[in-house]
């Protein structure tokens, strides 16, 4: 049906919506969180071994799954391995949806704090009124939190969604169209941001942190963990993402040299991202908290608010090239539901887009609660901001991984590496040697296993993650979290994937 398959219209266009996807708030703000909670330069060590290891392997293998089948994630595991394997799929997908929930929550709040950037979010006075009203909050920090506290957020995460909805409601075309322009322009501002960045006093202090190592923290676990996952994050994989976008390619395409590209433009603009934030940072001697979503929207904020000229143009410089690239990369998601769904139910496109779009932005919103739970912002403030860490602690922390983990055993093992790699080599100008196989097969599954093995160690000898800062008078709220997520994923691709078979594939 030619209604439901679309093509990319080059490969530029194909990508340059793949690094969108990929170039994300991942991208700007939790690397350099993480990599400065690790302890700067020391993060870049197991960054660089993640990225060979499980980053550029991984990609390649969910490009060529899709590539090869020219399906989205489930129904091209489904070939793989039938339902067991399309079960994975769709659990990937549904965990991904999670994330993308919360991912435009926080997209609101940038577009927020955007036209905030453009009232008064640069005033230095303290704002004392409103939902955190004992508190007197220095701003931008004080002008977040009251934004938080509001219904306003509401409308923004609206609005979000419905920027989503129009990009994708036209596939692969649209969302070629859209990326064509947004992401050659986000490279626009991170340079500009650099520029200014390293350019003032002290300013290369910054890129001195991020760049020397030290090697103490090295032997710490948690370091691993965060680089592991980040790279599972930052590059989009384990969503089922690149699968989709792949599966728009005509079949024979060098997908070793398409997955060498994406990877280097994403983890180039990691690079230099950190170098922009660590340098704004230093430049003002403004000490982040670890934090991520506070480095986001209090710390380099209040660096910019520090800036001598052109505060209010640079502020909206800073979150609106953090709103374009969160929306390349939310789109992309949509896109990969949408797709999973066309495939096995046949909808209208329309139809699809539609039902995915709202029903997510219902979900949108729950992280988007202004519900004050916490007045003394000892842990998370809103109800909203408080789910938010709850989903993220298992869809982020547990369910990327947990995706990569079945992934590489149902590619490495019932397929079998071997056979896949020979039809990469196909079509590749650049060979890939038996090392993936081992890599897909042994190295991939041992390592993200002893990782989650580790998480759940750390959550049994401290209890469940979250019980510590949920909120007073709903004590069940982290057990709350963890059911709902693990009803939402599970019990939703059980009911996907045993609804009805792919009607191609009967018989
Ligand atoms: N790669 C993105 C980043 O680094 C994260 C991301 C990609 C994402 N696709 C997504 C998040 C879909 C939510 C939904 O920021």
């Amino acid at each position: 049906m030619a209604e439901l398959r679309s093509q990319w219209g080059s490969k530029v266009g194909f990508v340059l919506a793949a690094s969108g996807s990929a170039i994300g708030l991942g991208n700007i703000v939790f690397f350099s969180a993480n990599a400065y909670k690790y302890g700067g330069g020391a993060f870049y060590i197991p960054y660089i071994v993640a990225f060979c290891v499980l980053g550029i392997p991984i990609m390649l293998m969910e490009l060529v799954l899709g590539a090869h089948t020219g399906k989205a994630f489930p129904q091209s595991l489904y070939r793989i391995g039938r339902r067991p394997a399309e079960f994975i799929g769709w659990w990937g997908v549904l965990n991904a949806t999670v994330i993308c929930m919360y991912y435009v929550a926080i997209l609101a709040w940038v577009l927020g704090m955007f036209i905030g950037s453009m009232k008064g979010l640069w005033n230095t006075a303290p704002v004392t009124s409103g939902a955190f009203g004992s508190l007197a909050l220095p701003n931008p920090f004080g002008y977040f939190f009251e934004m938080l506290g509001s219904w306003d957020t509401l409308w923004y995460v609206a609005i979000v969604w419905a920027l989503n909805l129009l990009i994708v409601l036209r596939g692969a075309r649209s969302i070629e169209s859209a990326t064509r322009f947004l992401v050659p322009l986000m490279w626009l501002c991170m340079v500009a941001l650099i520029v200014r960045g390293v350019s003032l006093p002290n300013g290369e202090q910054g890129a001195y942190l991020l760049f020397s190592p030290n090697f103490t923290v090295m032997a710490d676990p948690e370091v691993w963990k965060g680089a592991f996952s980040q790279m599972f994050f930052t590059l989009s994989l384990g969503f089922g993402i690149m699968t989709a976008y792949a599966s728009y390619l005509p079949k024979k395409s060098d997908q070793v040299h398409n997955a060498a590209t994406i990877c280097f433009l994403n983890c180039s603009f990691e690079f230099i991202a950190g170098l922009a934030v660590f340098s704004l940072l230093f430049a003002f001697s403004v000490v982040p908290k670890a934090s991520t979503l506070s480095m986001m929207f209090f710390v380099v904020p209040q660096g910019i608010a520090k800036l001598p000229h052109f505060v209010v143009g640079f502020g909206m410089l800073f979150f609106f090239l953090l709103f374009i690239a969160g929306l390349t990369s939310s789109i992309s998601l949509v896109e990969a539901f949408v797709a999973s769904i066309l495939d096995k139910f046949r909808w209208r496109r329309k139809k699809a887009v539609l039902v995915v779009a709202l029903s997510s932005m219902l979900g949108s919103m729950c992280f988007a609660l202004p519900h004050v739970v916490d007045p003394t912002l000892a842990s998370n403030g809103t109800l909203g901001l408080t789910l938010l860490d709850l989903f993220d602690h298992w869809s982020f922390s547990y369910g990327l991984l947990i995706v990569g983990f079945f992934e590489c055993l149902i590619i490495g093992w019932v397929f079998g590496a071997h056979k896949l790699r020979e039809i990469i080599n196909r079509d590749s100008t650049l060979d890939v040697g038996w090392w993936w196989d081992a890599l897909i097969k042994v190295v991939n599954p041992v390592i993200i296993a002893v990782v989650i093995g580790w998480g759940i160690w750390t959550e049994v000898r401290d209890g469940l993650y979250g019980a510590s800062f949920t909120v007073k008078g709903i004590p069940w709220l982290s057990w709350f979290a963890f059911g709902a997520w693990f009803f939402f994923t599970t019990g939703l691709a059980l009911v996907f994937t045993f609804w009805r078979t792919y009607r191609e594939e009967r018989g």
